[in-house]
């Protein structure tokens, strides 16, 4: 993802507030963040100042149980009340190679539903090809999954379904066609790996009734929207809550953290010792101390820093829109706080509510075109169309005008 063909060569040597600079000391306005766990920005002095602090006086690595663990469970309890219990691991992968098992092994059943363009890790587990080519999907509303990558033999995706995003027709079709099979379905609940999608009006409800109507649980992988879309991710956004809630970037604020949680009685089987979930960094002390300082703030004052980072939004947003509008290019702008899509179209606008439509009516080619262009005049986002955007509480409206004006100049002088 970060040195790929069509890519203009970029090797970042820092990075502070909403800026990196390169190896050439060029300067940009960063619109990626990381993918999306710079929820503070680059070096944010309050997550440095407890990193500090944990490794002068206490030590990186303790190797017992410790008291930050616990205090950082339990806030993030305190954003997430669907998990009572939870275990810390070293990424979202590793989380929802976790969770996969957790199901399997609360439910005794083997399925896992998946949906397209839906991204969950690259562990044998249930990494699948999210952005198979229309012509495999074709003539089908779910079905199995494809291998992720060649040399999955015998991984989870023999075991997982995949099925259209946003139909719930399609889901309760599938659940009926596998009576007492399915463990789980997972789903970002907002859809960030084929650009941003939301879920639309009532699905997530619905999904949650399907799931439970079926014997099977409901795994939110908030993955990107804990902490982002709203301090509670997106089940406090739209008031449902998962069985399982995977989380990870934004929580550490850039250091490599995730957590999986969900009911005492779901959890039970690792309490107990009959399910083995280990890793020996897991819930390393500076990684803890990294996480603190993020919940904290969070707790702290969540109100004021999601307000700003919602209004910032807003104005790329809408600033992006009517630049475009005005220059007449074809364009769907879709965002969920500070986590954005700007599609650029192929073929007039089209509702965008699922990965196929994504990858029919978008130009992919001219978002590229755009990407150069903008990183040449020192703003960075990701050149391809499926990565959203990342806004942070580092990005401050000057920054976003600065963005803006850069952004007309080059629309007005790109063929788009
Ligand atoms: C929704 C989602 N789940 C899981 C992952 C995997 O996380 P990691 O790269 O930390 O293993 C990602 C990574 O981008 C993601 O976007």
């Amino acid at each position: 993802m970060r040195v790929l063909p069509y890519h203009l060569p970029l090797v970042a040597v820092r990075g502070q507030g909403c800026r990196v600079w390169d190896a050439d000391d060029h300067q940009y306005i960063d619109l990626n963040m990381a993918y999306g766990p710079l929820i503070f920005g680059h070096c944010p002095p309050a997550v440095i100042r407890a990193v500090q602090r944990q490794i002068s006086n206490f030590g990186s690595q303790l190797g017992f149980p410790t008291e930050i663990t616990t205090r950082v469970a339990e806030k993030l309890k305190r954003l997430f009340p669907s998990i009572e219990l939870l275990r810390f691991a070293n990424s979202g992968t590793e989380a929802l190679a976790s969770t996969a098992r957790l199901a399997r092994v609360f439910t005794g059943r083997d399925k896992i539903i998946q949906f397209e363009g839906h991204y969950h890790g690259w562990s044998e587990a249930v990494f699948t090809r999210y952005h198979a080519p229309l012509e495999l999907l074709e003539g089908r509303d779910f079905g199995p999954a494809f291998p992720g990558t060649p040399g999955m033999m015998h991984g989870g995706p023999r075991d997982s379904l995949v099925v259209r995003w946003n139909n719930i027709d399609a889901l309760a079709r599938c659940l009926e066609a596998h009576p007492g099979q399915v463990a789980a379905i997972f789903m970002e609940p907002v859809m960030g790996n084929a650009g941003v999608i939301p879920p639309q009006p009532g699905y997530l409800e619905q999904a949650r009734m399907l799931a439970h109507d079926h014997g099977a649980l409901l795994v939110f992988d908030e993955v990107i929207t804990g902490l982002r879309v709203a301090p509670g991710g997106a089940q406090e956004l739209y008031g449902v809550e998962p069985d399982i809630t995977v989380v990870s970037k934004s929580i550490g604020g850039g250091y490599p953290v995730a957590a999986f949680g969900a009911s005492r009685e779901i959890m039970e089987p690792i309490v107990n010792g009959s399910l083995f979930h280990g890793g020996v960094y897991s819930g390393n002390a500076v990684v803890m101390a990294a996480t603190e300082a993020v919940l904290d703030q969070v707790l702290a004052r969540g109100d004021a820093i999601y307000d700003r980072m919602r209004e910032v939004s807003d104005r790329l947003a809408d600033g992006f829109g009517e630049i475009l509008s005005q220059a007449g290019v074809p364009h769907v702008m879709q965002h969920v706080g500070p986590m954005l899509s700007l599609f650029l179209m192929r073929d007039g606008v089209h509702p965008l509510r699922e990965y196929r439509d994504v990858r029919e009516h978008c130009a992919f080619d001219k978002y590229i075109t755009l990407q150069h262009a903008m990183q040449r005049v020192g703003v960075y986002f990701h050149p391809n169309q499926f990565e959203p955007m990342f806004l942070s509480a580092a990005h401050g409206p000057e920054d976003i005008d600065a963005v803006l004006e850069r952004f007309e100049q080059v629309v007005a002088c790109t063929d788009l």
